[in-house]
């Protein structure tokens, strides 16, 4: 039997979930939603060139439960979590995509939902909760625990031991030291290198990396 992969959100994110979907041979078929087909559909599809965009976020249930898996590809993690909670209430198949040329540890947890990127690795004895990016290159080594909707960022890296709260971005180039505790919905910008536990709700920028504001 044919089987879809329904994407929300066709953004740069879509395009490498997509990707990530057809590598990994389970799918015959990509289609998308998102909220810019009702401003203009044609302008939409452009967006796309090789995958359709057939409604809007809204119009997840249209299709056949039977055949049809769903990912929400939306960078932004609070959006990504609300989208994540609308197809949960529908019940629908929300899948994890993983990269065949990523390294997943049989000894790794990944919860439902999330995106590992080709090249990223996840290292025995850590655990990502649901709707988690790692993103292309990024790494999360031994013993780690990242929460909800967390996003590792292009070649970002975590170091061993470290807990991660839900709703945290961890920049591109990013890294966190051994051990540390990154408090919910943190930033840690592009380039930085945490050296010490944050609280949540902090954004920390540079190397060692300081509070912003
Ligand atoms: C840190 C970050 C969140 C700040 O964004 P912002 O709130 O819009 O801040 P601004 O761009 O207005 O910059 C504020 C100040 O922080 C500095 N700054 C911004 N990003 C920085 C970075 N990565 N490292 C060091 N300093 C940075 C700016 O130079 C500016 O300094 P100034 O006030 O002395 O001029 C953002 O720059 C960042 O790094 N985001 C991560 C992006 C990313 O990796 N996304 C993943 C895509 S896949």
């Amino acid at each position: 039997m044919r089987r879809t992969l329904c994407i929300i959100g066709a953004g740069g994110h879509g395009k490498v979930a997509a990707e990530t979907g057809l590598e990994s041979g389970k799918y015959d078929e990509i289609i998308f939603l998102d909220k810019r087909v009702e401003v203009d559909k044609t302008q939409a599809n452009q967006m796309l060139e090789h995958w359709p965009i057939v409604g809007t976020p809204e119009e997840c249930t249209k299709f056949s439960s039977q055949t049809t898996d769903y990912f929400v590809a939306i960078g932004v993690n609070d959006t990504r979590r609300k989208i994540f909670s609308l197809l949960k209430s529908y019940k629908l198949s929300i899948v994890s995509l993983i990269h065949p040329r990523a390294y997943v540890s049989k000894r790794a947890d990944v919860g439902i939902g999330s995106l590992i990127c080709a090249n990223a690795s996840l290292i025995g004895f850590s655990s990502i909760g649901q709707g988690c990016i790692i993103n292309t290159n990024a790494s999360v080594d031994h013993d780690c625990q990242l929460g909800d909707f967390v996003h590792v960022a292009p070649g970002a890296n975590v170091a061993g031991g470290v807990t991660i709260g839900s709703g945290c971005l961890l920049g591109i180039g990013s890294a966190v030291l051994p051990n540390l505790t990154v408090g919910a919905n943190t930033t840690i910008a592009a380039g930085a290198t945490l050296i010490k536990s944050t609280a949540s709700n902090s954004i920390m920028t540079g190397t060692p990396a300081k509070s912003l504001r």
